[in-house]
Order: C-alpha cells, then sequence, then structure tokens
C-alpha cells in the first residue's frame, strides 16, 4: 500500500446515517455510526487522493487535509449531494446507511400524543442514491457498494451489483460478532462478477486498507 497510489485521483464517498423528519423534534435514523465510511476517507486521503466525504449525523471528525467533508441530514440531501459531486469524480464508494423511507409530510408542530392507541405515520420511499449514481457512471469510473445482509446474503449481494451497476460490493453479514453497526471491528467478502473474496475479522482502518487496495486495482487501466 504506497502512499501516493491515488493521487491525482477523486474519490467520492457517503458515510453514516441519514435522519428523515418526522416533527421539529423527531426523525427516523438509524445505528449507523459512520466509523467505516470515516475510515474509508483516510485511507484514501492518506494514499493522495482528493476525497470528497458526504455524511450524515455523526460524532465523528475528520482528520485528513485531503478530505473535503459535506454534511446532511436527510436521504434528499444526500442524493443532492452526491449527484452534484460524483461526474467529477473517478471513483465512488456508497458506505452510507441511507434510509429507504421518510415520511410523506413533516408536521410543522411537535405530534401530541392523542387518547388513540396508534398513530399511523405515512411514509415514501427515498430515492436510491447508488442506483441513480450507477445509471450515469462512466466506463473510466469505479462504484463500490456495501450491503448488510441478515439473510441470502450472497445473492442479495450479487443482485446489488447488477441493480446499482456496482464495480465490486462489499459485504458484511450482522451474523458475525463484531462485525457491522457502532463496532470498531468489521468483517468483509468482497463480491465482484468473477467471484467473492472473504476476509477475517480485522479493525475498521485495516478493512478500509484491504478495500482500498482492491479500488485501486479496479481503477488500474491494465486490470
Ligand atoms: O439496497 P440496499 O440499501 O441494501 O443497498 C445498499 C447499498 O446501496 C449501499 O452501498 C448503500 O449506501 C446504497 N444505498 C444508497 N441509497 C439508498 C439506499 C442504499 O446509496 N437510498
Amino acid at each position: 500500500a504506497s502512499s501516493g497510489e491515488l493521487s491525482g485521483k477523486k474519490v467520492m464517498i457517503t458515510a453514516g446515517p441519514t435522519y428523515e423528519k418526522i416533527d421539529p423534534v423527531r426523525f427516523i435514523g438509524n445505528y449507523s455510526s459512520g466509523k467505516m465510511g470515516f475510515a474509508l476517507a483516510e485511507e484514501c486521503a492518506r494514499r493522495g487522493a482528493q476525497v470528497t466525504l458526504i455524511t450524515g449525523p455523526v460524532q465523528l471528525k475528520t482528520q485528513h487535509s485531503g478530505i473535503i467533508r459535506v454534511d446532511v441530514e436527510s436521504a434528499e440531501e444526500m442524493y443532492k449531494a452526491a449527484q452534484a459531486h460524483f461526474p467529477d469524480a473517478d471513483a465512488g464508494i456508497l458506505c452510507a446507511a441511507v434510509a429507504d423511507y421518510r415520511p410523506v409530510t413533516v408536521a410543522d408542530k411537535k405530534i401530541k400524543r392523542e387518547k388513540e392507541e396508534e398513530l399511523t405515520l405515512h411514509l415514501r420511499a427515498t430515492q436510491d442514491i447508488a442506483a441513480s449514481l450507477g445509471a450515469i457512471k462512466r466506463k473510466q469510473q469505479c462504484l463500490v457498494g456495501f450491503a448488510l445482509e441478515t439473510n441470502n446474503e450472497q445473492q442479495n449481494a450479487e443482485g446489488k451489483l447488477e441493480r446499482k451497476n456496482f464495480d465490486f460490493i462489499v459485504l458484511n453479514s450482522l451474523n458475525d460478532a463484531g462485525a457491522g453497526f457502532r463496532h470498531d471491528t468489521n468483517k468483509i467478502s468482497i463480491i465482484d462478477r468473477k467471484g467473492r473474496t472473504d476476509y477475517p475479522l480485522k479493525s475498521k482502518t485495516e478493512v478500509a486498507q484491504d478495500i482500498i487496495d482492491r479500488l485501486v486495482a479496479a481503477l488500474s487501466p491494465n486490470f
């Protein structure tokens, strides 16, 4: 892993959760910490890339001066930022845990508890950022996705690889102890159209090195 391998390259990374507003004080979110995406951003910058890190709400700081950070809150904001930055990038890594649904309307006042036992929220599907970028991806660009599966992981990951037009997809299974959301460690497999590589449980920093090694290979013209 030489330090200048990505110099002159632009990499766009999405990270963290998204928050979808319900009313002025509530949202729908998820447990994503952003750690994996931030580790990937640091690793790309360390190897000389110019990184744009589009992140949902997280408790993390960026260290490297090669990282331009764009803070967003909702899936809609992340979609707009990603659409704006991807055309100019050599690679996109979509690590964010984007909400699949958002409330159809946002209440302008705090929703009060009523006498009724049930409250129904109407939700609408958000844009699939990954699929939208896969559809505009140019031949020289590389697009990397993530999948977190609880069942049929191989089949689901392969489906996403095709549907979202990824060059490869990083699979993390929730079934592995120490892997996934909020942990400092992760256990991944990388799946592309040629096959699957399994990696042992490692720190997210080391996992980021494995993923970026794979990205460097995919970006090299004689790969
Ligand atoms: O379909 P699923 O959400 O499991 O796909 C996961 C991959 O797609 C991840 O790379 C994630 O960042 C990306 N994604 C996205 N926009 C969405 C949903 C998922 O970019 N609305």
